[in-house]
């Protein structure tokens, strides 16, 4: 694997390369980052990884600081999938200035669920990886690049800003990873203490019920105001397992908006998520799951 950390060293890397095949991240990567990998390299012809823990992204109480790096474990790691290239700017790199053009995202798309508990992180995570596109695809004719469904409202930002700026970028979603008991893999689980990683699974396994039972519902019933009731038990459920649940919300996959039934327009099977947040003791964890 080629380790390169300006985007001058980059593009000479990426020189011979005609369709590249990105996958960005943050770094501590786990089985979730690399699965995205594997589906990267059966795409292009060259894959390429980048770590850069993206400051933009974070609010001033948040994470950045203490955001976990494990620099060696992930060259391993990206080696063990046959990565080609590892893109790791510093932050002088990147952000040589102070950034001062930045992406704002579609507010209608990224102010709402994440967008609403993190205000600015949607803007954060579009000008980096609008950066990172432009250091990995200028001057190629065509190129890939593979975002986790586990962050699902991030992907779909990144999916509209694409096809906005109309970059020949195709962006495939790749499935989420879970651990053995179907908590979500994430770089954040590494914060829970033993006995919150005991709990933790039930946010899935909450997500995973409401799912269950949107199954057995009949045709004539109303699906929005089932959807509300839906949302509104399983928060009740989390909070007294002790969860601080900032939301449960049931959208559609296509916009994130949440499901209307119209006059003889029933909502297909199909079509719709549900997605959380919740903080158990002081981490906070997301999941989603289609249905
Ligand atoms: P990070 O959290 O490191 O995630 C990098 C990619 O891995 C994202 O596309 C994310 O959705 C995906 N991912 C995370 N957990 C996963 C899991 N359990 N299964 C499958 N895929 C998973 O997301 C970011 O970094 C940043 O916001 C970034 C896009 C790199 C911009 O800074």
């Amino acid at each position: 694997m080629h380790i390169v950390h300006t985007i001058a060293e980059l593009r000479q890397a990426l020189s011979t390369a005609a369709q590249p095949a990105f996958v960005p991240t943050m770094g501590n990567l786990h089985r979730g980052h690399l699965s995205l990998l594997k589906q990267a390299s059966t795409l292009g012809d060259c894959t390429v990884a980048s770590i850069f823990v993206n400051r933009l992204q974070f609010l001033p109480h948040e994470d950045f600081d203490s955001y976990p790096r494990t620099w060696r474990a992930d060259c391993d790691a990206l080696e063990s999938v046959h990565c080609d290239i590892l893109f790791a700017p510093r932050e002088h790199d990147l952000y040589p200035e102070p950034q001062r053009y930045k992406v704002m995202a579609d507010p209608v798309l990224a102010s709402k669920l994440e967008g609403s508990f993190r205000p600015g992180f949607f803007d954060g995570v579009c000008t980096v990886v609008l950066k990172l596109f432009n250091a990995v695809f200028a001057g190629k004719p065509k190129g890939f690049a593979v975002f986790g469904k586990k962050d699902y409202q991030q992907l779909k930002v990144i999916e509209a800003m694409t096809k906005q700026f109309a970059l020949p970028i195709d962006i495939l979603a790749g499935e989420t990873a879970r651990d053995h008991d179907g908590l979500a893999l994430s770089s954040r689980n590494g914060y829970l203490r033993a006995q919150e990683r005991l709990k933790a699974a039930a946010l899935y396994k909450h997500l995973l019920a409401l799912s269950q039972a949107y199954q057995t519902l009949s045709g004539d019933q109303p699906v929005a105001a089932w959807c509300l009731a839906a949302e509104h038990d399983a928060t009740r459920r989390l909070s007294e397992l002790g969860w601080q649940v900032d939301y449960v919300s049931v959208r559609r996959r296509v916009d994130l908006e949440p499901p209307i039934d119209s006059q003889g327009q029933p909502i297909a099977k199909d079509s719709l998520l549900v997605l959380a947040a919740a903080k158990l003791g002081q981490t906070r964890l997301i999941d989603n799951l289609e249905f």
